[in-house]
């Protein structure tokens, strides 16, 4: 495992961090939660010391489960837990809300959940686009001064919201979506982050299993998973992802002998990426970490998923279907 220092912070942590979206069950078509705890006990075995998690993942059940698993393992003060602010959900409808009174409460249930006295990595979860994101910043400053919460990030926010935000509060993370299939953040966010000493913590690594090798177009998702919605698991695209994917696979074990799943994350660090996020739910899904180590691409690889995409991907689509809706209404 590779491991980095978060600039302007005392921060170790792994370059591979586990995503427990999926271990919440909610959008992902259900959990059992004692596989989720060896799913997360597999990561940190292997050397993963990050694990990214939200409240509204599951409505509190992804931090609860992180909490428990976290408790057995022990080791608390080595392992680094990043969750979120800043999103409400009212029967099991989620909008944005990223008043002061909001982050200050949610700071409260996010500590007992996860049973521990202090955030490693707070985020920003979304912009909330009906208050100024000043409000936000300086409930965001006043977690960290006051040392409960240890680095302070945002996901999902564009350059100029970012800009906004660091008028009013330090910044050390952004978490945005990037993989080889959703590259938005070129153009701007990403050299953004590297300008000004941001640290990139990419979700997504595997675009929702996408890039796993794992999907096809007879493969069903089951009660409220996310890809039942998802505009890139919809014909025509299902079919222009998965070829895509196919030669992806192809590539990475022709010239590296390394299974789709690696591949994927190491292009993200290879891109520049310091950190990936990469959602599990069983521990066999945490096998190919080792694999992700100790080789890299060259440029003419790098090239050749370039001209994989432009050749079967026609209509590329990001990940905004995932964007919760600025208020409750309805
Ligand atoms: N900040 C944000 O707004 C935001 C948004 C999205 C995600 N995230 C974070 O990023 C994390 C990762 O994103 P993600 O969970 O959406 O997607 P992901 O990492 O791209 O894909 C995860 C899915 O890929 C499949 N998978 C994982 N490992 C596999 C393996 N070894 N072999 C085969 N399939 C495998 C699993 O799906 P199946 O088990 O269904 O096959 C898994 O649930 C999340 O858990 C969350 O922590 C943050």
């Amino acid at each position: 495992m590779q491991y980095l220092t978060i600039p302007g912070t005392d921060l170790c942590v792994s370059r591979i961090s586990l995503g427990t979206w999926a271990i919440g069950g909610w959008m992902w078509g259900g959990t059992e939660e004692r596989e989720s705890i060896e799913t997360i006990h597999a990561a940190l075995n292997k050397g993963v010391n990050l694990i990214d998690t939200a409240p509204v993942y599951g409505f509190g059940a992804s931090e609860q489960i992180v909490g428990k698993a976290v408790e057995e393992y022990g080791k608390r003060g080595e392992l680094f837990l990043s969750t979120k602010a800043a999103l409400e959900w009212k029967d099991g409808r989620v909008f944005r809300n990223g008043s002061r009174d909001r982050v200050m409460r949610e700071i409260e249930d996010s500590l007992k959940r996860l049973r521990t006295d202090y955030i490693d990595i707070y985020f920003v979860h979304w912009p909330d686009l009906t208050r100024p994101i000043a409000e936000t910043a300086k409930a965001m400053r006043d977690l960290y001064e006051q040392g409960v919460i240890k680095a302070v990030g945002v996901s999902n926010f564009t350059q100029d919201q970012m800009e906004a935000f660091r008028s009013e509060s330090p910044l050390h993370v952004c978490q945005p979506p990037y993989n080889i299939f959703e590259r938005g953040i070129e153009s701007d966010i990403k050299p953004y982050c590297e300008r000004n000493s941001i640290t990139l913590m990419a979700y997504g690594a595997l675009c929702r299993g996408l890039l796993s090798g794992k999907v096809s177009k007879e493969r069903k998702f089951e009660g409220d998973d996310l890809r039942k919605v998802d505009p890139k698991f919809k014909e025509p695209r299902l079919s222009q992802y998965l070829k895509a994917a196919d030669k992806l696979q192809k590539l990475a074990g022709k010239r590296f002998n390394k299974s789709l799943v690696a591949f994927a994350v190491r292009w993200v660090f290879e891109k520049g990426a310091p950190i990936a996020i990469w959602g599990g739910r069983t521990p066999s899904q945490m096998a190919p970490i080792d694999e992700i180590v100790g080789w890299s691409m060259d440029l003419a690889t790098l090239s050749t998923v370039d001209s994989i995409l432009a050749e079967f991907v026609k209509a590329p689509v990001g990940a905004e279907f995932m964007a919760p809706p600025t208020g409750l209404t309805g």
